[in-house]
């Protein structure tokens, strides 16, 4: 029998652990090769030691095997597309190769140094902004706004009362927190808040109609 410490050194095989780091030293077989056919084939999920991981066959035949999650944001590279010898991320389109050298950063080919391929003559006659694609749309925009907006260079009207209502809740709930309170959205008395649409009379209490248990926050300005 062994005593307990001990069986915790022989059955833990995580990275970091004194048996996880022993076998590291070991070739270990993780995959028969008819998993992995061709060139650009599908990627496989290995688990070896612990670890999730993902294994590919490149386009010139040489195979590599990765953490599953992508450094970039997480998400599984099991997802990716195998091409052109990398494995890429299908969230941001970030590239892999074999050795797990990030190989590529997706950049969207319509972007800032082209203008994002804005048409004027679609512009004039078919969309409003004349940019095709609702994402590349709102990126132009934000990135036309620079990376750190000078806010106290704007005018805002009546159509951004709700932004000026955000704005004075979070400037609030800074000075809140920094005389030691609790900001707003905390307590458990918001849990039971939830979205909800409609048209209501003006003067109708629109809190008692979507949230009527809630407690009553003093309104800031009514839009
Ligand atoms: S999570 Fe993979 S590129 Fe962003």
């Amino acid at each position: 029998m062994l005593a307990r410490d001990d069986n915790d050194r022989v059955t833990r095989v995580g990275p970091g652990t004194p048996m996880g780091e022993t076998l590291r030293r070991y070739w270990l077989p993780a995959l028969l090769a008819w998993e992995l056919p061709e060139p650009d084939c599908p990627p496989v999920r290995v688990k070896l030691l612990g670890e999730e991981l993902v294994a590919f066959r490149d386009s010139r035949g040489r195979v590599g095997l990765l953490d599953e999650r992508c450094p970039h944001r997480q998400a599984s590279l099991f997802l990716g597309r195998n091409e052109e010898c990398g494995l890429r991320c299908v969230y941001h389109g970030w590239k892999f190769d074999v050795d797990g050298q990030c190989v590529d950063m997706f950049r969207s080919k319509r972007n800032r140094d082209n203008g994002y391929l804005l048409d004027r003559r679609v512009q004039k006659t078919e969309t409003f902004t004349g940019i095709d694609g609702i994402n590349v749309q709102d990126r132009a925009v934000q990135e036309s706004m620079s990376p750190i907006v000078d806010r106290s260079r704007e005018h805002l009207g009546p159509a951004d009362r709700a932004v000026i209502q955000a704005r004075r809740l979070l400037l609030q709930a800074t000075r809140t927190v920094e005389a030691g309170g609790v900001p707003p959205g905390v307590e458990p008395t918001y849990y039971t808040l939830h979205p909800a649409e409609a048209v209501v009379a003006r003067e109708t209490d629109w809190r008692s109609l979507v949230a009527p248990d809630a407690p009553r926050a003093p309104v800031l300005e009514r839009v």
